[in-house]
Protein backbone atom coordinates (compact mmCIF):
# COMPACT_ATOMS: atom_id res chain seq x y z
CA UNK A 1 0.00 0.00 0.00
CA UNK A 2 1.43 3.22 -1.02
CA UNK A 3 2.29 5.57 1.85
CA UNK A 4 0.08 7.62 2.64
CA UNK A 5 1.00 11.57 1.60
CA UNK A 6 0.48 13.22 4.73
CA UNK A 7 0.01 16.77 3.14
CA UNK A 8 0.25 19.52 5.27
CA UNK A 9 -3.32 21.54 6.90
CA UNK A 10 -2.98 24.50 4.63
CA UNK A 11 -2.53 23.05 1.03
CA UNK A 12 -4.67 24.18 -1.82
CA UNK A 13 -7.66 21.09 -2.96
CA UNK A 14 -5.31 21.43 -6.35
CA UNK A 15 -2.32 20.57 -4.89
CA UNK A 16 -3.78 18.23 -2.89
CA UNK A 17 -5.57 16.61 -5.65
CA UNK A 18 -2.16 16.99 -7.81
CA UNK A 19 -0.55 14.96 -5.28
CA UNK A 20 -2.58 11.95 -5.01
CA UNK A 21 -3.47 11.77 -9.06
CA UNK A 22 -0.75 8.83 -8.49
CA UNK A 23 -3.16 7.02 -6.32
CA UNK A 24 -6.13 6.80 -8.55
CA UNK A 25 -4.89 3.64 -10.61
CA UNK A 26 -6.41 4.21 -14.33
CA UNK A 27 -7.24 7.75 -14.28
CA UNK A 28 -4.86 10.24 -16.25
CA UNK A 29 -6.18 13.05 -14.82
CA UNK A 30 -9.89 13.13 -15.90
CA UNK A 31 -10.98 12.39 -12.06
CA UNK A 32 -8.66 15.37 -10.60
CA UNK A 33 -10.46 17.49 -13.24
CA UNK A 34 -13.95 16.68 -12.27
CA UNK A 35 -12.89 17.08 -8.95
CA UNK A 36 -11.94 20.38 -9.86
CA UNK A 37 -14.87 21.59 -11.91
CA UNK A 38 -16.61 20.19 -8.57
CA UNK A 39 -15.19 22.43 -6.29
CA UNK A 40 -15.70 25.27 -9.07
CA UNK A 41 -19.32 24.70 -8.98
CA UNK A 42 -19.52 24.62 -5.19
CA UNK A 43 -17.58 28.11 -5.00
CA UNK A 44 -20.01 29.51 -7.24
CA UNK A 45 -23.46 28.34 -5.42
CA UNK A 46 -21.36 29.23 -1.89
CA UNK A 47 -21.47 33.57 -3.37
CA UNK A 48 -25.26 32.47 -4.42
CA UNK A 49 -26.10 31.90 -1.19
CA UNK A 50 -24.36 34.29 0.63
CA UNK A 51 -26.43 36.83 -1.48
CA UNK A 52 -29.62 34.91 -1.01
CA UNK A 53 -30.97 37.62 1.73
CA UNK A 54 -29.83 40.44 -0.89
CA UNK A 55 -31.10 39.16 -4.47
CA UNK A 56 -34.24 37.63 -5.24
CA UNK A 57 -33.34 34.26 -5.48
CA UNK A 58 -34.77 33.26 -1.95
CA UNK A 59 -38.03 31.96 -2.11
CA UNK A 60 -39.97 28.88 -3.97
CA UNK A 61 -39.42 29.13 -7.73
CA UNK A 62 -42.83 28.16 -8.82
CA UNK A 63 -42.62 24.78 -9.93
CA UNK A 64 -42.69 21.22 -8.67
CA UNK A 65 -39.55 18.30 -9.14
CA UNK A 66 -40.08 14.79 -9.87
CA UNK A 67 -40.31 14.39 -5.68
CA UNK A 68 -43.46 16.57 -5.46
CA UNK A 69 -41.58 19.24 -3.95
CA UNK A 70 -41.75 22.95 -4.15
CA UNK A 71 -38.60 23.79 -5.93
CA UNK A 72 -36.86 26.54 -4.33
CA UNK A 73 -35.34 29.05 -6.80
CA UNK A 74 -31.48 27.87 -5.66
CA UNK A 75 -32.86 24.83 -5.78
CA UNK A 76 -33.23 25.60 -9.74
CA UNK A 77 -29.94 27.65 -9.56
CA UNK A 78 -27.69 25.06 -7.80
CA UNK A 79 -28.76 22.75 -10.56
CA UNK A 80 -28.23 24.93 -13.78
CA UNK A 81 -24.58 25.70 -12.50
CA UNK A 82 -23.38 22.56 -11.37
CA UNK A 83 -24.89 20.75 -14.58
CA UNK A 84 -23.26 23.20 -16.51
CA UNK A 85 -19.76 23.55 -14.62
CA UNK A 86 -19.68 19.29 -15.39
CA UNK A 87 -21.11 19.58 -18.68
CA UNK A 88 -17.87 22.52 -19.69
CA UNK A 89 -15.83 20.45 -17.35
CA UNK A 90 -15.89 17.72 -20.25
CA UNK A 91 -15.00 14.46 -18.07
CA UNK A 92 -18.61 13.88 -17.34
CA UNK A 93 -21.39 12.03 -20.17
CA UNK A 94 -24.00 11.82 -17.92
CA UNK A 95 -25.79 13.46 -14.90
CA UNK A 96 -28.68 12.21 -12.85
CA UNK A 97 -29.77 15.06 -10.45
CA UNK A 98 -32.76 15.78 -7.66
CA UNK A 99 -34.47 18.27 -9.62
CA UNK A 100 -34.18 16.36 -12.97
CA UNK A 101 -36.65 13.70 -14.05
CA UNK A 102 -34.92 12.19 -16.64
CA UNK A 103 -30.82 12.11 -16.68
CA UNK A 104 -28.96 14.38 -18.36
CA UNK A 105 -26.78 13.43 -21.87
CA UNK A 106 -23.98 16.18 -21.74
CA UNK A 107 -22.68 14.98 -25.25
CA UNK A 108 -19.42 14.39 -23.86
CA UNK A 109 -19.37 10.89 -25.53
CA UNK A 110 -15.39 10.73 -24.38
CA UNK A 111 -16.64 11.44 -20.84
CA UNK A 112 -15.48 8.16 -18.17
CA UNK A 113 -17.34 9.55 -15.63
CA UNK A 114 -20.99 9.63 -14.58
CA UNK A 115 -21.92 12.01 -11.21
CA UNK A 116 -25.38 11.49 -9.43
CA UNK A 117 -26.32 15.38 -7.73
CA UNK A 118 -28.29 16.50 -5.01
CA UNK A 119 -27.88 20.30 -5.80
CA UNK A 120 -29.39 21.92 -2.89
CA UNK A 121 -30.02 19.81 0.14
CA UNK A 122 -31.68 20.87 2.95
CA UNK A 123 -34.02 23.20 0.57
CA UNK A 124 -36.16 24.06 3.75
CA UNK A 125 -33.59 25.90 5.21
CA UNK A 126 -32.54 28.47 2.21
CA UNK A 127 -34.78 31.17 3.20
CA UNK A 128 -34.04 31.05 7.52
CA UNK A 129 -30.15 30.85 7.26
CA UNK A 130 -29.27 27.21 8.30
CA UNK A 131 -26.73 25.77 6.52
CA UNK A 132 -27.23 23.94 3.75
CA UNK A 133 -25.12 21.84 0.98
CA UNK A 134 -24.47 19.78 -2.09
CA UNK A 135 -24.01 16.39 -2.19
CA UNK A 136 -22.11 14.65 -5.47
CA UNK A 137 -21.03 11.26 -5.90
CA UNK A 138 -19.46 9.51 -9.20
CA UNK A 139 -18.81 6.73 -11.35
CA UNK A 140 -16.44 5.42 -14.00
CA UNK A 141 -19.41 4.84 -17.17
CA UNK A 142 -19.92 1.15 -18.22
CA UNK A 143 -20.97 2.06 -21.71
CA UNK A 144 -18.13 2.74 -24.15
CA UNK A 145 -16.30 5.65 -24.41
CA UNK A 146 -17.34 7.79 -27.63
CA UNK A 147 -20.95 6.74 -27.40
CA UNK A 148 -23.79 8.12 -26.05
CA UNK A 149 -24.54 7.35 -22.03
CA UNK A 150 -26.76 4.96 -21.21
CA UNK A 151 -29.28 4.63 -18.40
CA UNK A 152 -27.77 1.22 -16.91
CA UNK A 153 -24.63 3.71 -16.48
CA UNK A 154 -26.07 5.66 -13.44
CA UNK A 155 -27.93 2.53 -11.88
CA UNK A 156 -24.50 1.10 -10.03
CA UNK A 157 -24.48 0.21 -6.77
CA UNK A 158 -23.06 2.43 -4.22
CA UNK A 159 -19.22 -0.16 -3.82
CA UNK A 160 -19.13 0.73 -7.49
CA UNK A 161 -18.65 4.41 -6.85
CA UNK A 162 -15.19 6.34 -7.28
CA UNK A 163 -15.82 9.01 -5.49
CA UNK A 164 -18.34 10.91 -3.58
CA UNK A 165 -18.81 13.67 -0.85
CA UNK A 166 -20.81 16.96 -0.01
CA UNK A 167 -20.12 20.94 0.07
CA UNK A 168 -21.58 22.19 3.42
CA UNK A 169 -22.15 25.97 2.93
CA UNK A 170 -22.12 26.89 6.56
CA UNK A 171 -20.63 29.17 9.08
CA UNK A 172 -17.26 28.84 6.98
CA UNK A 173 -17.90 26.24 3.80
CA UNK A 174 -16.36 23.29 3.61
CA UNK A 175 -16.09 20.72 0.86
CA UNK A 176 -15.18 16.76 2.02
CA UNK A 177 -14.73 13.61 -0.22
CA UNK A 178 -13.13 10.95 -0.90
CA UNK A 179 -12.08 8.68 -3.59
CA UNK A 180 -11.77 5.48 -1.56
CA UNK A 181 -8.45 6.70 0.27
CA UNK A 182 -9.84 8.03 3.21
CA UNK A 183 -11.99 11.00 3.99
CA UNK A 184 -10.20 14.74 3.27
CA UNK A 185 -12.10 17.94 4.22
CA UNK A 186 -11.09 21.66 2.67
CA UNK A 187 -12.38 24.84 4.01
CA UNK A 188 -13.20 27.49 1.65
CA UNK A 189 -11.19 31.07 2.18
CA UNK A 190 -13.31 33.58 0.22
CA UNK A 191 -10.06 35.85 -0.06
CA UNK A 192 -8.24 33.53 -2.58
CA UNK A 193 -11.09 31.67 -3.78
CA UNK A 194 -9.21 28.46 -2.88
CA UNK A 195 -10.34 25.54 -0.94
CA UNK A 196 -7.75 24.69 2.04
CA UNK A 197 -6.78 21.38 3.62
CA UNK A 198 -8.48 21.77 6.91
CA UNK A 199 -9.74 18.07 8.00
CA UNK A 200 -7.13 15.66 6.37
CA UNK A 201 -7.75 12.59 7.64
CA UNK A 202 -11.43 12.29 8.85
CA UNK A 203 -12.38 9.55 11.18
CA UNK A 204 -15.54 9.27 12.84
CA UNK A 205 -15.56 8.02 16.75
CA UNK A 206 -16.41 4.61 17.02
CA UNK A 207 -19.54 5.57 19.61
CA UNK A 208 -21.27 9.02 19.77
CA UNK A 209 -23.68 10.57 21.83
CA UNK A 210 -25.67 12.48 19.74
CA UNK A 211 -29.10 11.58 17.78
CA UNK A 212 -30.38 12.80 14.88
CA UNK A 213 -34.00 12.16 13.34
CA UNK A 214 -37.10 14.13 13.05
CA UNK A 215 -38.87 13.51 16.21
CA UNK A 216 -42.21 14.65 14.51
CA UNK A 217 -42.39 11.62 12.96
CA UNK A 218 -42.07 9.59 16.43
CA UNK A 219 -45.42 7.48 16.34
CA UNK A 220 -44.89 6.84 12.49
CA UNK A 221 -41.78 4.75 12.93
CA UNK A 222 -42.02 1.08 13.74
CA UNK A 223 -41.99 0.08 17.70
CA UNK A 224 -37.93 -1.06 17.17
CA UNK A 225 -37.12 2.51 16.04
CA UNK A 226 -39.43 4.22 18.88
CA UNK A 227 -37.44 1.51 21.30
CA UNK A 228 -34.18 2.76 20.32
CA UNK A 229 -34.63 6.84 20.29
CA UNK A 230 -36.32 6.22 23.84
CA UNK A 231 -33.15 4.22 24.96
CA UNK A 232 -30.91 7.62 23.41
CA UNK A 233 -33.32 9.59 25.64
CA UNK A 234 -32.63 7.31 28.59
CA UNK A 235 -29.31 7.38 28.17
CA UNK A 236 -29.34 11.08 27.86
CA UNK A 237 -27.80 11.51 24.61
CA UNK A 238 -28.03 15.12 22.78
CA UNK A 239 -30.93 15.46 20.31
CA UNK A 240 -29.40 17.24 17.56
CA UNK A 241 -31.82 17.31 14.10
CA UNK A 242 -31.67 20.71 11.78
CA UNK A 243 -33.63 19.04 8.73
CA UNK A 244 -30.21 19.41 6.28
CA UNK A 245 -28.63 15.89 5.96
CA UNK A 246 -25.32 17.22 5.27
CA UNK A 247 -25.18 19.53 8.14
CA UNK A 248 -26.48 17.19 10.35
CA UNK A 249 -24.08 14.27 8.57
CA UNK A 250 -21.19 16.93 8.91
CA UNK A 251 -21.50 17.20 12.72
CA UNK A 252 -22.20 13.63 13.79
CA UNK A 253 -19.24 12.44 11.74
CA UNK A 254 -16.69 14.50 13.30
CA UNK A 255 -18.32 14.75 16.35
CA UNK A 256 -19.51 11.00 16.66
CA UNK A 257 -23.28 10.57 16.55
CA UNK A 258 -26.39 8.45 14.19
CA UNK A 259 -28.64 9.95 11.69
CA UNK A 260 -31.88 8.24 11.02
CA UNK A 261 -34.56 9.01 8.04
CA UNK A 262 -36.44 5.57 8.77
CA UNK A 263 -39.30 4.33 6.97
CA UNK A 264 -42.87 5.77 7.77
CA UNK A 265 -46.15 4.47 6.33
CA UNK A 266 -46.93 7.28 4.07
CA UNK A 267 -42.91 6.91 3.23
CA UNK A 268 -42.55 3.21 3.06
CA UNK A 269 -38.54 3.47 1.19
CA UNK A 270 -38.36 6.80 3.76
CA UNK A 271 -37.56 9.98 1.82
CA UNK A 272 -33.76 10.08 1.46
CA UNK A 273 -32.99 9.63 -2.21
CA UNK A 274 -30.27 6.24 -2.84
CA UNK A 275 -28.14 7.41 -5.78
CA UNK A 276 -27.41 11.13 -4.45
CA UNK A 277 -27.74 11.40 -0.80
CA UNK A 278 -27.62 8.13 0.81
CA UNK A 279 -25.31 6.25 -1.57
CA UNK A 280 -22.50 9.44 -1.89
CA UNK A 281 -22.75 9.84 1.55
CA UNK A 282 -21.78 6.30 2.98
CA UNK A 283 -18.91 5.97 1.16
CA UNK A 284 -17.94 9.30 3.01
CA UNK A 285 -18.87 7.27 6.35
CA UNK A 286 -17.33 4.12 5.59
CA UNK A 287 -13.81 5.16 4.59
CA UNK A 288 -14.21 7.45 7.93
CA UNK A 289 -14.63 4.28 9.90
CA UNK A 290 -18.55 4.48 10.25
CA UNK A 291 -21.57 2.31 9.23
CA UNK A 292 -24.69 3.38 6.80
CA UNK A 293 -27.33 0.91 6.21
CA UNK A 294 -31.42 0.71 5.13
CA UNK A 295 -32.29 -1.50 8.13
CA UNK A 296 -31.38 -4.76 6.70
CA UNK A 297 -28.37 -4.17 4.41
CA UNK A 298 -24.87 -2.21 3.96
CA UNK A 299 -26.33 1.20 1.88
CA UNK A 300 -23.43 0.96 -0.94
CA UNK A 301 -25.27 -2.79 -1.62
CA UNK A 302 -28.49 -1.95 -2.96
CA UNK A 303 -28.89 -2.90 -6.15
CA UNK A 304 -30.34 0.36 -7.98
CA UNK A 305 -33.63 0.19 -10.15
CA UNK A 306 -34.16 3.84 -10.54
CA UNK A 307 -32.67 7.55 -10.64
CA UNK A 308 -34.57 8.58 -7.68
CA UNK A 309 -35.45 5.45 -5.58
CA UNK A 310 -35.35 6.11 -1.74
CA UNK A 311 -33.91 4.22 0.96
CA UNK A 312 -34.71 4.26 4.60
CA UNK A 313 -31.15 5.58 5.93
CA UNK A 314 -29.20 4.82 9.38
CA UNK A 315 -25.78 6.40 9.07
CA UNK A 316 -22.94 7.08 11.39
CA UNK A 317 -20.86 5.81 14.39
CA UNK A 318 -20.50 1.94 14.04
CA UNK A 319 -21.54 0.99 17.48
CA UNK A 320 -24.54 3.16 17.29
CA UNK A 321 -25.67 2.11 13.95
CA UNK A 322 -25.04 -1.51 15.27
CA UNK A 323 -26.96 -1.43 18.26
CA UNK A 324 -30.30 0.08 16.39
CA UNK A 325 -29.75 -2.27 13.47
CA UNK A 326 -29.90 -5.17 16.56
CA UNK A 327 -33.07 -4.16 18.21
CA UNK A 328 -34.61 -3.93 14.18
CA UNK A 329 -33.55 -7.58 13.59
CA UNK A 330 -34.92 -8.67 17.29
CA UNK A 331 -38.35 -7.27 15.95
CA UNK A 332 -38.35 -9.29 13.36
P1 LIG B 1 -33.52 18.11 -0.06
O1 LIG B 1 -33.58 19.50 0.49
O2 LIG B 1 -32.32 17.87 -0.96
O3 LIG B 1 -34.81 17.67 -0.68
O4 LIG B 1 -33.22 17.13 1.17
C1 LIG B 1 -33.94 17.32 2.34
C2 LIG B 1 -33.72 16.12 3.22
C3 LIG B 1 -32.51 16.23 4.12
O5 LIG B 1 -31.63 17.27 3.77
C4 LIG B 1 -33.10 16.51 5.47
O6 LIG B 1 -32.36 15.91 6.50
C5 LIG B 1 -34.45 15.88 5.36
O7 LIG B 1 -34.86 16.02 4.01
C6 LIG B 1 -35.45 16.59 6.24
O8 LIG B 1 -36.67 15.88 6.05
P2 LIG B 1 -37.88 16.16 7.07
O9 LIG B 1 -38.22 17.60 6.86
O10 LIG B 1 -38.94 15.18 6.65
O11 LIG B 1 -37.34 15.87 8.45
MN1 LIG C 1 -35.54 18.42 -2.46
MN1 LIG D 1 -31.18 16.32 -0.10
MN1 LIG E 1 -31.96 18.76 -2.81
Amino acid sequence: KEEKLALPVGVTLDRFIMRHQEQFPYASGELSQLLRDIALAGKIINREINRAGLSNIAGAYGSQNVQGEEQQKLDVVADIRFTRALRNGGEVCGIISEEEEDYIDTGNYKGKYIVAIDPLDGSSNIDVNVSIGTIFSIYRRRSPIGTPVQPEDFLQRGVDQVASGYVLYGSSSIMVYTTGQGVNGFTYEPSIGEFILSHPEIRTPKNGKIFSCNEGYYYLYDESIRQYIDQCKREKLMARYIGSLVADFHRNMLKGGIYLYPATPKSPQGKLRLMYECNALAFVIEQAGGMATDGQRRIMEIEPTGFHQRAPLFIGSPQMVKSIEAMMNQAR
